[in-house]
C-alpha cells in the first residue's frame, strides 16, 4: 500500500517535470506545483524531487525551509499568513488577528478542522507603506481591516466549495 502511493507519487513527479523542466531553476516551480496541489511537502517528497533532478536533498530542504509559502507539515487548502513584523504590527495586525482567530476558531498555527484553513504568522511580506499585510496562499491582501477579513474568508469559502478536494489530511504524501 505505502509502495502503491510512493509510486503514483514518483509518476506524478515525472509528469510535472515533464512540464515545467528538468534543470535546477525547475526546482521552485515545482515544489510550488506539489504545495498547490498536496498542501504540503513532504520529507519523502523532497528525496524524491532531489533524485529526479540530480541535486543534493539538502538543496531542496533548503528552499522549502526559505520560503514562507511552502510547508513541510500539512497545511489547510487556503493558508492564511498575517504579517507580525514593526510597520504593520503598529498599522493594527492585533486587530485583524483577533477576527482571523474568531472567525476561523483556531488560534495561528493551527488548522481548522475540516482542512479549509491554516492560520499563521508571516515576517515583512514587503509590503510595509500599506499594512496589516497578509498572504492567503500566494495572494497579498494590504491595508486589511477586522472588517475585510470576513470578505476574504467568504471569498475562499467560495472557491474552496467550487475547487473541494479531499482534507489535507488525506492527501499527505
Ligand atoms: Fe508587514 Fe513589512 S512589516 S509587510
Amino acid at each position: 500500500m505505502l509502495l502503491t502511493e510512493r509510486e503514483r507519487l514518483r509518476e506524478e513527479l515525472l509528469q510535472l517535470i515533464g512540464q515545467i523542466g528538468r534543470d535546477r531553476s525547475a526546482l521552485l516551480p515545482l515544489l510550488q506545483e506539489v504545495q498547490r496541489k498536496y498542501c504540503h511537502i513532504s520529507e519523502y517528497c523532497m528525496q524524491v524531487i532531489a533524485d529526479l533532478l540530480d541535486i543534493h536533498p539538502v538543496e531542496v530542504h533548503s528552499v522549502v525551509s526559505f520560503y514562507s509559502f511552502l510547508d513541510e507539515r500539512p497545511q489547510g487548502q487556503f493558508v492564511i499568513r498575517l504579517c507580525r513584523t514593526a510597520t504593520c504590527d503598529m498599522a493594527g495586525k492585533d486587530h485583524v488577528a483577533r477576527q482571523l482567530r474568531n472567525d476561523l476558531r483556531i488560534g495561528f498555527g493551527q488548522t481548522t478542522p475540516d482542512g479549509k484553513f491554516s492560520l499563521d504568522w508571516a515576517n515583512c511580506l514587503g509590503m510595509c507603506d500599506q499594512g496589516p499585510a497578509m498572504l492567503v496562499n500566494e495572494r497579498i491582501f494590504t491595508r486589511v481591516t477586522p472588517e475585510k477579513v470576513h470578505g476574504i474568508l467568504a471569498e475562499c469559502r467560495q472557491m474552496f466549495g467550487a475547487h473541494a478536494t479531499s482534507s489535507p489530511k488525506e492527501r499527505q504524501i
